[in-house]
């Protein structure tokens, strides 16, 4: 059975503030998601949005996210995750990992790539 996903442009990679990060919804294998989409100069990356220590959204509000220092915190209660690996160094989840999602940058968009 096929379980690729089709081809899904995500945003733009103008979309996505220098040092920022923002939400988009993605159709992945389990149904439609969350997913963040961090950019730092030309670097992207992306994660779910489910925090690992009590399974909320990251946001604050809908699409807009706290990340201080290269730190992507969690608006529930304050876990800290790093952009890079989404390694969590501090609150409540220290230790885990936010959940990647595979993405590539072509032709200035972010493409999923599951
Ligand atoms: S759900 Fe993210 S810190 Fe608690």
């Amino acid at each position: 059975m096929d379980t690729t996903t089709p081809d899904q442009a995500l945003c733009r990679l103008d979309d996505i503030p220098d040092g920022g990060a923002i939400a988009v919804d993605a159709v992945l294998r389990d149904g439609e998601e969350s997913v963040i989409v961090l950019r730092r100069d030309d670097a992207v990356r992306a994660y779910m949005n489910i925090c690992p220590h009590a399974g909320r959204r990251l946001d604050w509000a809908p699409g807009k996210f706290l990340v201080k220092d290269n730190l992507l915190i969690c608006a529930a209660h304050g876990a800290s995750f790093q952009d890079e690996d989404g390694l969590c160094v501090g609150g409540p989840c220290r230790g885990e990992h936010l959940r990647s999602v595979g993405i590539r940058v072509a032709d200035g968009e972010v493409w999923l790539d599951e």
